[in-house]
């Protein structure tokens, strides 16, 4: 509540920087900027991420240092005025491609813990639609293990996995990628991509023998149940945002 927004972006050479928006959190300025505009904040960057999920400081630089405009792109909440000594790392969202479509999958969403809760999270995830949008991409996915509640709160709702392209892209042609995972993501789309309840039977073709439904599933899909899990086993959400 003691939040106010005054989103002002503004478009240059670049079309993306139609996005660069500028928020006023308890009066001071924030923006969002690419990583690898700001190869300065790298370390920050490395730090506020490892204080939140571990690896080594190697790793991580490795990872920070695939920014680009060709994807991935990893955004920085910054505070403060632009390149003086006391600007500030806020944030980060790490954002890749999603094969066969125009969807953004989002990743690596954190916020200082010191400074959670004062809506920081929200004018990352918002400069993340704004970058999304003006890159000319349609929707967002992402997975959570806990965080389905805050992702449901800005609009995010309940979907199928999707295949995101990742670190991939470097290695392989991007054509390629997509002509494997065409098929697989026109199905999903094309039948709203929204959580699989097992519910779609196609109509029974006229002579043929009546097959009886499958069974329905224990439980429908809500933001405490999920049917998907990740590679460790552990339940995860998987969720989209039509921008
Ligand atoms: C998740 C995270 C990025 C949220 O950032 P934040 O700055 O604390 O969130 P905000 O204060 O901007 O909250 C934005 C809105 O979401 C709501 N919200 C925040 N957390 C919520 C939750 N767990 N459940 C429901 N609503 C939530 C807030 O009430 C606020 O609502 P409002 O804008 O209508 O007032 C932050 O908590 C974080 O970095 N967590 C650790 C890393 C992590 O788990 N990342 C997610 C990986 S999937």
């Amino acid at each position: 509540a003691c939040i106010s927004l005054n989103f002002d972006h503004y478009v240059d050479s670049c079309p993306w920087r139609v996005c660069r928006c500028d928020g006023d959190v308890r009066g001071s300025s924030v923006h969002i900027v690419p990583l690898h505009e700001r190869w300065d904040m790298e370390d920050a960057c490395a730090e506020l991420l490892n204080t939140q999920w571990q690896r080594s400081m190697g790793a991580r630089l490795h990872s920070l240092r695939q920014s680009s405009a060709n994807y991935p792109v990893c955004l920085l909440l910054l505070e403060g005025e632009r390149r003086v000594p006391n600007e500030k790392l806020i944030g980060h969202a790490r954002i890749s491609r999603v094969l066969g479509s125009r969807s953004l999958f989002v990743e690596s969403v954190v916020v200082q813990s010191e400074l959670r809760g004062r809506g920081y999270g929200r004018i990352l995830m918002e400069g993340v639609e704004r970058y999304a949008r003006a890159r000319g991409c349609s929707r967002l996915c992402l997975t959570t293990h806990d965080k389905q509640h805050f992702y449901a709160h800005l609009g995010f709702v309940q979907s199928r996995p999707v295949q995101n392209v990742g670190t991939l892209a470097s290695l392989v042609p991007l054509e390629l990628l997509h002509k494997f995972c065409h098929m697989a993501e026109s199905d999903a789309e094309k039948s709203g991509g929204s959580a699989d309840t097992g519910r779609h039977t196609p109509p029974p073709l006229s002579n043929a023998p009546r097959v009886p439904p499958p069974p329905p599933p224990l439980l429908p899909p809500t933001l405490e149940h999920t049917p998907y899990t990740d590679i460790r086993g552990l339940p995860v959400f998987w969720m989209h945002k039509d921008i």
